[in-house]
């Protein structure tokens, strides 16, 4: 079979093309703070894969024959017998993104002082585990920390460090384990179907709630097909079932996997925990058929998650992202191996080494790939991770300082993918002249959204 993306483009949205004089304009009066930008003001958006994917022409034709009824829709019964055939749980429950369900299952779950353990929570999931007075505890395992070396399954979680924990004296604050398929945190890395097996027995051993979050499960599917061993035959679909099987219920955001611009999902098996979240949900999202979605966002997403596991799609797409790393390697930028599947993330400490992380290095190179090329993207590093003092002084950083390339599914071509390579290699040829960021307004929270800064 030819690498290529298994479908063909029908409708097409003119992008952005800017000069090097306005986008240095444009992002000095953001502050530097690219989430500042308008659309118009980006050619090739790397920002995220949430909510920015292409619909295909059946998820067009179902919505516009959606029911939008209150109570009860077609649309809703639709949404539910796909989710159900995916994931066999029996309380189905559409919420409109990813921390809605977070926030209804974590609040049905979770009392304050409770621990949540997890292979690595993304940050709404941690602030939605906080907001709750709880502990967010990360337990990602060893291989995950070395971002040269191929391993194929660095995002699962530390077994010996979850066994330890459970059978500890925090056991009794432990109230759930959530497992985060692929590991967005952790570089975009998948979770093995062993690793899965291994937590949920241990949650099982020690009563403990196995939850997944869920956002990326085909695409972790489609990891384990291709690297785990005694996976080769089962379809994407088939490990994604079983993935679901091994959990008391999951969380997900449905703008990655479900390929819509919104929605999400909490689904589950108990019934009183069933219950707590739907009264939850009616009061603060939605009534129980809808959460929060219209009824083409419960038809889009119905085809969507039919869509999502084809394995020639999910081939491509793997196949794209694989490249785009191939790309910024041949270019001289060291990339967390091996590439992932929604993003590749980019080792700017590597790159910028005359950079200390009080100069935000990735923050540095996500700018310049803006500067030099119109692309947005999103620094992990000191400025997002690290603590600060008033003044937007480093205390202390992260190990690591690197900057995300998410793609949006089936919105970008080869020769887009080819484009952003060649702005990394005009970066790459003087990167000793990429300069520093100072922060001249450090907001209290959520940081990375608001704060404003200043080149060196
Ligand atoms: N969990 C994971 C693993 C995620 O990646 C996200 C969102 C969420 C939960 C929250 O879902 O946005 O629908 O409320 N990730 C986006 C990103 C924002 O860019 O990685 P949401």
């Amino acid at each position: 079979m030819p690498l290529m993306e298994p479908y063909r483009i029908k409708v097409v949205e003119p992008i952005p093309i800017t000069t090097p004089e306005d986008r240095h304009r444009w992002l000095a009066a953001t502050g530097y703070n690219q989430f500042s930008l308008r659309s118009e003001q980006v050619t090739i958006d790397l920002l995220t894969d949430s909510g920015t994917g292409a619909l295909s022409a059946a998820q067009q034709a179902v919505a516009a024959g959606a029911d939008e009824t209150y109570a009860g829709a077609s649309s809703y019964y639709r949404f539910r017998e796909v989710v159900s055939d995916l994931t066999g749980y029996n309380y189905i429950q559409p919420v409109h993104q990813g921390r809605a369900a977070e926030r209804i299952l974590f609040g049905s779950v979770l009392r304050p002082g409770m621990i949540s353990v997890s292979n690595t929570h993304f940050d709404t999931t941690r602030a939605n585990v906080e907001l709750l007075g709880c502990v967010a505890l990360d337990l990602p395992c060893e291989e995950a920390a070395d971002l040269d070396s191929a391993e194929p399954f660095k995002g699962n979680i530390d077994l010996a460090r979850l066994r330890q924990v459970l059978a500890g004296p925090d056991r009794p604050r432990i109230g759930q384990v959530l497992m985060t398929i692929t590991n967005n945190g952790g570089g975009g890395q998948p979770v093995s179907m062993a690793n899965i097996e291994a937590a949920s027995r241990l949650c099982r051993e020690h009563g403990v709630p196995f939850f997944l979050d869920a956002a990326r499960f085909a695409e972790n599917a489609w990891w384990v097909t291709q690297r785990e061993p005694g996976y080769a035959d089962w379809t994407p679909r088939q490990v994604a079932q079983r993935a679901f099987a091994l959990a008391d219920g999951c969380v997900a955001s449905l703008k990655k996997d479900g390929i819509v611009h919104m929605g999400g999902l909490v689904a589950v098996n108990d019934p009183e925990l069933a219950e707590q979240c739907e009264m939850l949900c009616i009061a603060t999202e939605g009534f129980r058929t809808y959460g929060g979605l219209a009824g083409r966002d419960l038809e889009m997403l119905a085809q969507g998650l039919i869509e999502v596991t084809d394995p020639l799609y999910l081939r491509a797409r793997a196949d794209a992202t694989r490249y785009l790393g191939s790309l910024a390697k041949a270019a001289g930028v060291s990339i967390v191996e091996p590439a992932g599947i929604h993003a590749i993330y980019l080792n700017a400490k590597r790159l910028l080494p005359h950079l200390t992380a009080s100069q935000f290095p990735g923050h540095a190179l996500a700018c310049e790939l803006y500067l030099q090329g119109g692309i947005r993207c999103v620094e992990l590093g000191s400025l997002y991770l690290g603590t600060l003092n008033e003044r937007g002084e480093l205390q202390s950083g992260p190990p690591f300082e690197l900057v995300r390339l998410a793609v949006p599914r089936r919105v970008y071509t080869q020769s887009h993918l080819e484009y952003v390579g060649e702005v990394l290699a005009q970066i790459a040829k003087h990167p000793e002249r990429v300069p520093g960021y100072r922060m001249t307004h450090v907001p209290k929270l959520l940081r990375h959204f608001n704060c404003r800064l200043e080149r060196m």
